[in-house]
């Protein structure tokens, strides 16, 4: 069997995922593959993890996500699968990062995660500092706009009480995504450098929200 070395498997990795996401919602594109990756090789330093695994985990974590694959969860951890394997990786890493890509998601919060690492733990955690500080609004707003989505509206409360589908499907105004995900994530993280940062981007957030609140009452 011949079999690629780690450099070029992450290459091909690397171009695999960029072809998969050409088409991606600005928040979800291949850049934002490239921060989690950056983002879990950072965390990895200081965590007793298999680096393979980690930086195979971030790469492929959001090939084919179902918020844009009419909720089908299935693709994303078939494609990695087929790919790996047409990569000779070993079965047992293939499993692993499947098991990352199944289980990585937030999901509203109210969902069990039915398998953990440490690895899963670095690699959601790299996620979750995507989804936070000013990249963390910019993404969200992005977002809301490619839904059509109202800024604010000061009549429609945050729902922090949604099922994992009724939160994919709710067209609730942006601002409310801060309450029910945005903000509670910096309780979830996993690892001390994860923490550490997350805390640093929440204080941001609080503070564009603040901002935000002054300027639509029309202070100065
Ligand atoms: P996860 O990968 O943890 O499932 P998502 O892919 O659902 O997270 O969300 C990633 C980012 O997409 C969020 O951090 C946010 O910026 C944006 N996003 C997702 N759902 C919404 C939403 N309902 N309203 C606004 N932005 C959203
Ligand atoms: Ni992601």
């Amino acid at each position: 069997m011949i079999s690629v070395t780690f450099e070029e498997l992450i290459q091909n990795t690397i171009a695999f995922v960029k072809d998969e996401l050409e088409n991606a919602e600005g928040g979800h594109d291949w850049f934002h593959v490239e921060r989690v990756y950056k983002n879990a090789l950072l965390i990895s330093e200081g965590e007793n993890v298999n680096k393979t695994v980690v930086a195979l985990g971030a790469l492929l974590h959001d090939i084919a996500d179902s918020k844009f694959h009419s909720g089908d969860e299935t693709v994303g951890p078939k494609k990695a699968r087929q790919f790996l394997k047409f990569q000779n990786v070993s079965e047992e890493i293939i499993a692993h990062v499947v098991k990352i890509i199944e289980n990585i998601s937030f999901k509203g919060g109210n969902r069990t995660q039915s398998f953990s690492s440490k690895e899963l733990d670095v690699v959601q955690d790299a996620d979750r500092l995507d989804a936070l500080g000013a990249i963390g609004i910019a993404r969200t707003f992005n977002f809301g706009g490619f839904k059509n989505r109202k800024l604010y509206d000061p009549e429609i409360k945050p729902n922090l009480k949604m099922t994992p589908s009724e939160y994919k499907a709710s067209s609730a105004p942006t601002i409310n995504h801060f309450y029910e995900k945005l903000l509670l994530l910096k309780d979830r993280m996993n690892t001390e450098t994860g923490k550490k940062i997350a805390a640093q981007r929440h204080d941001f957030m609080e503070a564009f929200l603040q901002q935000f609140y002054a300027e639509w009452n029309g202070t100065r």
